[in-house]
C-alpha cells in the first residue's frame, strides 16, 4: 500500500508515546470493544482493530497479534503472554485471546500486524488492557462509611443527605514507585483524589446497577499522583441511585429500591521497582465527616452547596482531621463486585447560554438555547453567606417564568452559599437536570450570560454518525433526536432526564436503540443494560418493564420486556457482537417459556399493559387517546410481538447450533401466525383487528401476513394514513418502530417523507414548529396535561433514525458489524441531497448523494476489509458511471444485476463516485 494514499487521524489518546513504530494503517485497537480498558474481569477478551486506507479493494489476508506483559517486551516484538502466530484470516474483529492464563492485576500490552492483498504492514500502534481483582482474596479493602444520618438529613419522602467525605494519609516507602493502581467503588457515587488531584474526569461513577445483584468498580493508573513520603487519598460520596431519591412510607408495598447509606471500597496498590507491594485500603482507620460543603444531593431535587463549609486541603496531607470521626466498617452490598466495562459518564460538551432576562427584582431567567442534560456552572462574587438558587425547567410559561408542572415532584433546585472570595466558580457533583431555562435568584449584582456555562453530561461514547439532508425540518428533527439521545444516557438508557422518574424503561428503547447506534457508539452501554435486565429477571422467568430494578414493575407484557431480545439483535447486527446473544439466550428462552405457560392461549398472547403507548390523541389536552378506533387491540400487540420474539429466538438458536430449539421456535411461530391471522385478519377487507396503522403494520413487517393479503393490508395502512390522519403519524411508541421502514419497503417512501416533513400536529415537525430542541414524550407536548409530559423523551422516534441512515443515507449492515454493507439510498422526490456517515467497527462508511440538474451523483466510502453491494437508481446498466467511466468497465466495480429500479454492483473498500441520470 502506498504510504501517500493513507490518511490517518492521530488519536493520540490511544497511543503510547514510547511506541516508536507508529503504523498508520491499523488503528483503533480495542479490547472487548473498549479502548485500553482497565481492571476488566474477562479472561479471554476479544481483540479488534480497524484498517484505514483509501486505496480500493483492500482486504486483510492474515494477522499476527502479540500480547506482552510489559511495553518493553512488546517493543522488542516479544509476546510473552500471547503470540498468535500468523493466522490466515480476514477477521479483524473479536479475535479471542488465547494466550497465557491471565491473573488478577495482569497488564497486557498488545499490537497487531496484518498482511493485505496489497502488501505487508508494519506493526500497529500499541494498546493495552489490564485485569482487575478477580478473587475475593485480592480485596484487602473493606466497605467503609457511616450508617447513620446527620441532623439535616431526611430519610423519608424526598430524601436529603449530606455528602460524605473520607480521607486517609499514608506514607510511601523509600523506594522507587514502579506503578500505582487504584481500584475503587463508591456507592452511590464517588469523586476521588490523591494529594488533592482528581482521579480521572468521570462523574456519577460507578455505573448504576441493581446493587443487590452487582456492584461495579473502576480501576485507575495513578502512578503519577503518588509522591515520595507522605500522601493523602480523599473520596467524596454522593447518593446516586444507592441512597434513593425517594423513600415512601409505602416503600414495602411499591418495592421501590433503597439500598442504604453511601459507602466506599477503595484499594490503592503501590508496586515498587524491587517488586514489593504496598496496599492502602479502605477500612475503619480512615476518617469520615458529613460536615462538608455538599449539604444535600439528590438527582431529582438538586444539590445544596455551602462554600463556607469547605474543608480546605481535606484531600491533601497534613490536614487537621481531628474533628472528623473514624469511618465505620459497614455491610458490603449484596451484589457481586465486577470490573466496569461500559464507559463512565463525563462532561462531554460545554455550551454557553444565549440570553438572560430579568423577571422581577431578584429573579433572572437564563436561556441555554437548547434543552440539555447536565448541570450549570456558575461564577459569582459577593458577600460570605449569600445564597444563590438555581431552578431548572424545559419550557417557560407565557409570563416568562419557569414551567415546572411537567417536572412533577422533582425539586430541581441547586443552591450555592458564597464563601465571600473575590471570584467563586462552582458546579455540582452529584445531581443533574434536564433543562433549557434556569431561574436564578439571590445572585449578588447583575448576572450575565458570561457568569454561566452549561455542562452537557452523558456516557463517554463516540459520536459515530453524521446525517444531514436538503430539508431543514428533517435536519432539525435529527438534531433534536441527537440531543435527546445523548441526554438520556446515564449508565443506562433513561426515559427522561428532568422529572422525578429517570428510569430505564425497556419499551422506550427497542428499535430506538438501533437508530441510536448510528449516532453514538452505544455498544458497551447496551451490552451492560442487557446485564441489568438479566439481573432483574425473576426466578419464575418474568422480566420487568424497568431495569436496573429500581422500580420493580413486573406487569408481564411483550412490548416492554421484548426490548431484551430486540437489543441483543441490534448489538449483533450493528456491532458484530454475538456475545450478548450467547450470554442471554437462556434467560430470554426462560422468559418466553414463562409467558407461554402463563399467558399464551390458543397461540394468542392477549396480555398487554401499555397499548400503543402515546399514540396521538384526538384532543389537545389528552395524554392518551380515548377513542377506541385509535387504540390497537392488546392481543394484536401481544401476539405480533410474541411472534417477533419467536423469530428472533429461532435466529439465535440457529446461531448457537441449538437445533431442537430452532425447530421448537419455528413450529410455534407457524402456529402463532396461523391462529393470529385466523382470528384478526379480515380477509375481505384485509384489515387486522380494528384496522389501526399499528395493527396492520406490525403484522406486515413481522412477516405474519400471507403473501396474497400483503398488498391489501398495506393499502389499508396507506388509506388510513392519508384519509383518516391526512398524511400524519397515527402510531405510538410501538407502531412507530416500523412506520418509516414499513411505508418505504412497501413502496411509499413519499408518505414516509411527508410524515417526517409535516409541521402540523401530530408530527416531529410540529415539535420543531413549537420550538422544541429535543423530542417530546407526547405528540401534543405543548398542550397536554403536564402529569406526564416530558420534553425530552426519545421513545416516539421509533425507527426514524434507522430510516435516516439505512434508507435516506443508504448505509445498512448486510453482514453483522457492517463487514458487508448494503448501500441502497432511498431518494424520494422532495429531497435533493443527503450526507450520511457512520464510523462502524470496521471504519468509516460515507454516503453523500445529490440530485444535480438531471444527474444523480453519489460519493461513497467503503472501509478497508469490508465490501459493499451498492444500488444506483437506474433503468439500464450503461446509464451508470463511476469517476467518469462507465461503471461496468471499472476494474473494482462488478455489475450484478438490474433490480427494482436499481443497477446493483459489488465493490470492495475505497472511495467511489457514481453518477446516473435522475429517474
Ligand atoms: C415513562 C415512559 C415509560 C412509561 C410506561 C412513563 O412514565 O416515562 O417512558 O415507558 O411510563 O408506563
Amino acid at each position: 500500500m502506498k504510504k501517500k494514499s493513507i490518511f490517518f487521524v492521530l488519536l493520540s489518546m490511544f497511543l503510547f508515546s514510547s511506541c516508536d513504530k507508529i503504523n498508520k494503517e491499523i488503528t483503533d485497537l480495542r479490547c472487548e470493544y473498549a479502548i485500553n480498558p482497565q481492571g476488566i474481569d474477562i479472561l479471554t477478551p476479544r481483540l479488534s482493530w480497524k484498517m484505514v486506507s483509501d486505496e480500493r479493494d483492500v482486504k486483510q489476508l492474515s494477522y499476527r497479534i502479540l500480547v506482552a506483559s510489559s511495553l518493553d517486551l512488546l517493543n522488542a516484538d516479544t509476546g510473552d503472554l500471547w503470540d498468535s502466530g500468523i493466522v490466515e484470516s480476514d477477521a479483524s474483529q473479536n479475535i479471542v485471546y488465547a494466550g497465557q492464563a491471565l491473573k488478577s492485576r495482569t497488564n497486557c500490552y498488545w499490537k497487531v500486524k496484518v498482511t493485505t492483498n496489497k502488501d505487508e504492514q508494519e506493526w500497529s500502534e500499541t494498546a493495552s488492557w489490564s485485569i482487575g481483582l478477580l478473587n475475593d482474596a485480592d480485596w484487602k479493602a473493606q466497605w467503609a462509611g457511616l450508617d447513620k444520618a446527620s441532623p439535616d438529613d431526611v430519610l423519608k419522602g424526598k430524601t436529603r443527605l449530606a455528602a460524605r467525605y473520607l480521607r486517609k494519609e499514608f506514607e510511601t516507602e523509600n523506594k522507587t514507585v514502579k506503578s500505582a493502581t487504584l481500584y475503587i467503588s463508591g456507592l452511590g457515587l464517588y469523586e476521588a483524589y490523591i494529594n488533592g488531584s482528581r482521579i480521572g474526569d468521570q462523574v456519577f461513577s460507578p455505573t448504576p446497577t441493581d446493587y443487590d445483584k452487582s456492584v461495579k468498580y473502576n480501576t485507575f493508573d495513578v502512578t503519577k499522583l503518588i509522591a515520595g513520603g507522605k500522601n493523602a487519598i480523599g473520596v467524596t460520596l454522593g447518593n446516586g441511585r444507592y441512597f434513593g431519591m425517594r423513600f415512601d412510607d409505602n416503600q414495602e408495598l411499591t418495592g421501590r429500591q433503597y439500598f442504604g447509606f453511601p459507602k466506599l471500597l477503595a484499594q490503592l496498590e503501590i508496586t515498587y521497582s524491587d517488586g514489593s507491594l504496598q496496599t492502602v485500603a479502605s477500612d475503619d482507620s480512615w476518617k469520615i465527616t458529613t460536615n462538608g460543603p455538599i449539604r444535600a444531593n439528590n438527582e431529582y431535587d438538586g444539590e445544596e452547596y455551602d462554600a463556607t463549609k469547605e474543608l480546605a486541603g481535606w484531600n491533601k496531607v497534613d490536614y487537621d482531621d481531628s474533628a472528623w470521626q473514624a469511618a465505620e466498617l459497614v455491610a458490603a452490598p449484596a451484589g457481586k463486585l465486577e470490573g466496569q466495562l461500559n464507559p463512565n459518564i463525563k462532561i462531554m460538551e460545554t455550551i454557553q447560554p444565549i440570553s438572560i432576562s430579568q423577571l422581577n427584582s431578584d429573579t433572572y431567567i437564563l436561556d441555554m438555547g437548547q434543552n440539555m442534560v447536565g448541570w450549570l456552572q456558575m461564577t459569582v462574587s459577593g458577600e460570605k453567606g449569600k445564597q444563590v438558587k438555581l431552578r431548572f425547567s424545559e419550557v417557560l410559561q407565557p409570563d416568562g417564568s419557569l414551567y415546572l408542572a411537567n417536572i412533577r415532584g422533582a425539586q430541581v433546585t441547586d443552591s450555592y452559599t458564597l464563601k465571600g472570595e473575590k471570584s467563586e466558580t462552582w458546579e455540582p457533583s452529584f445531581t443533574y437536570h434536564g433543562f433549557r431555562f434556569v431561574e436564578i435568584t439571590g445572585f449578588p449584582g447583575v448576572p450575565t450570560v458570561a457568569h454561566f456555562a452549561g455542562k452537557v453530561i452523558y456516557d463517554e461514547m463516540e459520536n459515530t454518525g453524521r446525517f444531514e439532508s436538503s430539508d431543514t425540518t428533517v435536519n432539525q428533527i435529527y438534531k433534536n433526536a441527537y440531543w435527546g439521545i445523548r441526554g438520556n444516557y446515564r449508565g443506562m438508557p433513561t426515559d427522561c432526564p428532568q422529572r422525578d422518574e429517570r428510569m430505564g424503561w425497556l419499551g422506550d428503547r427497542a428499535v430506538g436503540s438501533q437508530g441510536e447506534s448510528f449516532v453514538f457508539d452505544n455498544h458497551l452501554l447496551y451490552a451492560k443494560w442487557l446485564d441489568d435486565i438479566e439481573e432483574s429477571q425473576r426466578e419464575d422467568g418474568s422480566i420487568p418493564d424497568v431495569a436496573p430494578n429500581y422500580w420493580p414493575i413486573y406487569s408481564d407484557n411483550m412490548t416492554w420486556p421484548g426490548a431484551y431480545v430486540i437489543i441483543a439483535n441490534m448489538l449483533y447486527e450493528q456491532f458484530g457482537d454475538k456475545e450478548p446473544i450467547v450470554k442471554h439466550y437462556d434467560s430470554m428462552k426462560r422468559w418466553m417459556s414463562y409467558i407461554r405457560s402463563k399467558y399464551v392461549k390458543d397461540n394468542i398472547m392477549a396480555k398487554d399493559t401499555y397499548g400503543d403507548w402515546c399514540m396521538p390523541p384526538e384532543s389537545p389536552e389528552l395524554i392518551h387517546s380515548e377513542d377506541p378506533a385509535r387504540k390497537t387491540d392488546a392481543a394484536v400487540l401481544g401476539t405480533t410481538f410474541y411472534f417477533r420474539m419467536l423469530t428472533l429466538l429461532e435466529k439465535y438458536a440457529k446461531m448457537l447450533g441449538k437445533s431442537d430449539d430452532v425447530q421448537l421456535f419455528a413450529d410455534e411461530a407457524t402456529a402463532v401466525k396461523a391462529s393470529f391471522n385466523a382470528k384478526y385478519l379480515n380477509t375481505e377487507t384485509m384489515q387486522y383487528s380494528n384496522n389501526t396503522v399499528t395493527a396492520n403494520l406490525l403484522a406486515l413487517c413481522y412477516g405474519m401476513t400471507p403473501e396474497e393479503y400483503q398488498k391489501g393490508v398495506f393499502d389499508n395502512i396507506v388509506a388510513k394514513t392519508l384519509d383518516d390522519f391526512k398524511g400524519h403519524v397515527s402510531t405510538g411508541l410501538v407502531g412507530a418502530q416500523w412506520l418509516m421502514r414499513g411505508l418505504t419497503d412497501y413502496g411509499r417512501p413519499d408518505i414516509a417523507l411527508k410524515i417526517v416533513t409535516n409541521r402540523d400536529y401530530p408530527s416531529w415537525g410540529y415539535m420543531v414548529e413549537n420550538d422544541a430542541t429535543t423530542i417530546w414524550e407526547l405528540w401534543n407536548g405543548n398542550t397536554a396535561d403536564p402529569g406526564m409530559n416530558s420534553h425530552n423523551h426519545v421513545m416516539l422516534l421509533g425507527d426514524l433514525v434507522v430510516w435516516f441512515y439505512e434508507y435516506l443515507g443508504g448505509i445498512k449492515a448486510a453482514e453483522p458489524g457492517f463487514k458487508k454493507i448494503e448501500m441502497k439510498p432511498c431518494t424520494p422526490e422532495g429531497l435533493n441531497f443527503v450526507n450520511a456517515s457512520l464510523n462502524s467497527v470496521y471504519g468509516k462508511i460515507e454516503s453523500a448523494w445529490k440530485k444535480e440538474a438531471e444527474t444523480f451523483i453519489w460519493k461513497i466510502t467503503v472501509p478497508a476489509n469490508t465490501t459493499a453491494v451498492v444500488y444506483i437508481p437506474a433503468t439500464a446498466e450503461n446509464e451508470v458511471s463511476e469517476s467518469g467511466k462507465q461503471a461496468s468497465t471499472v476494474e473494482d466495480v462488478k455489475f450484478v444485476e438490474l433490480r427494482d429500479g436499481y443497477a446493483v454492483y459489488e465493490i470492495g473498500s475505497g472511495k467511489y463516485n457514481f453518477s446516473a441520470p435522475c429517474k
